[in-house]
């Protein structure tokens, strides 16, 4: 019991931590039914005195914690009371770092401020500014700290104008940039209640520039006496771990590469979750997918020359470490329905597969991975897979080559087994698609056609039930 909670505990600050999840009390603890022993009261017993102490210790933490972490011993002030209301959408943490600073501002200017996520929006009676800040997920979508906001705007409406304005935090290597702060944007246009002058402003990357540039309106607008300086801004997120390296392998290509890496404490991590690290002490965090091997994480990179992650994960000496987090990625963790899986990856996309494929037990899963040289894969890759194939781990693996003589593509392979990956579908399992973003828009394509013919059923509904995920970058 106590073991459960402190792992609940050791998840970063990102994590979820919901009432729901302290709940989550392993059920062979409580014994329930079967033929009654001596052991069986006693266990019993514990496993209610346990309950107890888990429901006491989550309801203290639900208080103190909204679902991302942020510490609500920190507001001065209730929402009943504030003037500002500050409301964060954020998945990863780094929203609500510029968050936080904004309050600090406002508590330190004698400012009657309020900090919460977007899901717990409410009426502020005493509010004179709302201000909204939110990353995008996905397409568009909301964060997991924001993904009630819109539904819950509707209902509550407040009983005062009040002068709103937004920001979005996202990131230009995706399509729909800072697409949900956009829809924020046009719900809150649409309140009565809401004066918005200002117009959305974005940022790119964790930018502090661009992040300073949204403060420096809130200054012009409003004469808020905020102080629109980048230092104030640039601070790491806090409860980063130490991780050794401890080996790399390399590709024929070199410029592919796994490296494992063991965190010095006891970390709490999965496969399909991200590893987060600042290298050379660059303010824009780097995201790399996470496979468990033993109590180990290996990583699969590509590097980008100059690029400041890539090369410090080829390049840090053996025995060296650096300072990173764990972040959950709940959403892309191995289903455990024991329903089929299919894995379709391109390049770095097999980082998370490997480690999942590694653990399987009995689900059939089957592996669709594109590459641009069968050579690197037969060098890097080949020998791994041909073990789990061998050992049930895995079922079926089909591979495409883009630079071999017939060139072919991950599209190519699904187009060929396009009855493998709606029965995969109609027995409710689920599709993990892992790589480049190009690849990922490709394949949807490619399963939304299959779906069409064979099942007449938009792909959409496959999207929605998350039978198909996507962690693609
Ligand atoms: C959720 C997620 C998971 C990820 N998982 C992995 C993973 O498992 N393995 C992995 O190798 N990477 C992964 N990445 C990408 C990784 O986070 C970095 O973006 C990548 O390593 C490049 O960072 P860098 O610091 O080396 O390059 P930067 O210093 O950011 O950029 C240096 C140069 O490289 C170019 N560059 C950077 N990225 C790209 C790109 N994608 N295509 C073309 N040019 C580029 C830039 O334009 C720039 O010129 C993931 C990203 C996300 C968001
Ligand atoms: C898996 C993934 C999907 C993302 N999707 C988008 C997107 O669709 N649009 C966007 O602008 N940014 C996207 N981003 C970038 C994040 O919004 C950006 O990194 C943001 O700063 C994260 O803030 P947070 O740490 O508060 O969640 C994505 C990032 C990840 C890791």
């Amino acid at each position: 019991m106590i073991e459960t909670v402190m792992a609940v505990i050791h998840i970063d600050s990102i994590a979820t931590i919901s009432l729901e999840r302290l709940l989550a009390i392993p059920i062979s603890l409580l014994q329930i039914g079967g033929p009654i022993d001596k052991t069986g009261p006693i266990i019993f017993l514990i496993g209610a005195l346990g309950l107890l102490f888990y429901i006491l210790f989550g309801v203290i933490l639900k208080n103190k914690m909204t679902s991302v972490g942020i510490d609500m011993s920190d507001n001065p002030n209730t929402g009943a009371d504030a003037e500002f209301i500050l409301l964060v959408g954020s998945e990863t943490g780094g929203t609500r770092v510029f968050a936080k600073e904004l309050m600090n501002q406002l508590a330190n200017r004698g400012l009657k401020s309020y900090l919460a996520d977007l899901n717990d929006y409410t009426e502020y009676p005493k509010a004179k500014y709302l201000m909204v800040l939110t990353s995008t997920y996905g397409e568009g979508d909301a964060p997991s700290s924001a993904s009630r906001f819109l539904n819950r705007l509707q209902k509550i409406p407040q009983g005062q104008q009040i002068n709103v304005s937004i920001v979005g935090l996202g990131s230009t290597d995706y399509a729909d940039f800072c697409g949900y702060s956009e829809r924020i944007f046009r719900a809150l246009k649409e309140q009565s209640w809401a004066d918005m002058p200002m117009p959305l402003y974005k940022v790119n990357d964790n930018n502090v520039e661009e992040f300073c540039e949204w403060i420096k309106a809130l200054v012009n607008y409003y004469s808020l006496p905020l102080i629109a300086s980048p230092a104030l801004f640039s601070v790491k997120p806090k409860q980063l771990r130490t991780f050794v390296f401890i080996d790399r392998y390399f590709s024929e290509d070199e410029q592919l590469f796994r490296v494992r890496i063991k965190p010095d404490t006891n970390v709490n991590f999965t496969s399909g979750d991200l590893l987060s690290i600042y290298p050379a002490d660059d303010n824009r965090e780097r995201f790399y997918s996470v496979s468990r091997i033993g109590d180990a994480i290996e990583l699969v990179v590509r590097e980008f020359p100059g690029g400041l992650g890539s090369t410090f994960l080829k390049n840090t000496v053996l025995g060296n470490s650096v300072k990173a987090r764990i972040m959950e990625n709940p959403k892309f963790h191995f289903p455990d329905n024991k329903r089929p899986v299919i894995m379709i990856a391109n390049g770095t996309g097999i980082a998370p597969f490997r480690g999942m494929i590694n653990a399987n037990r009995r689900v059939p899963v089957h592996l669709f991975y594109g590459s641009r040289q069968k050579d690197v894969y037969d060098n890097f890759l080949k020998q791994e897979m041909d073990y789990y194939l061998q050992s049930g781990k895995l079922s079926g693996q089909y591979l495409a080559f883009s630079r071999a003589e017939e060139k072919l593509y991950v599209t190519d392979l699904i187009r060929q087994q396009s009855g493998l990956v709606t029965q995969v579908l109609q027995d409710k399992g689920t599709i993990m698609i892992c790589g480049s973003l190009a690849m990922q828009k490709d394949v949807l394509e490619e399963i939304s056609l299959a779906c069409q013919e064979l099942l007449q059923v938009e792909i959409q509904t496959y999207l929605d039930s998350a039978q198909i995920v996507s962690d693609c970058y």
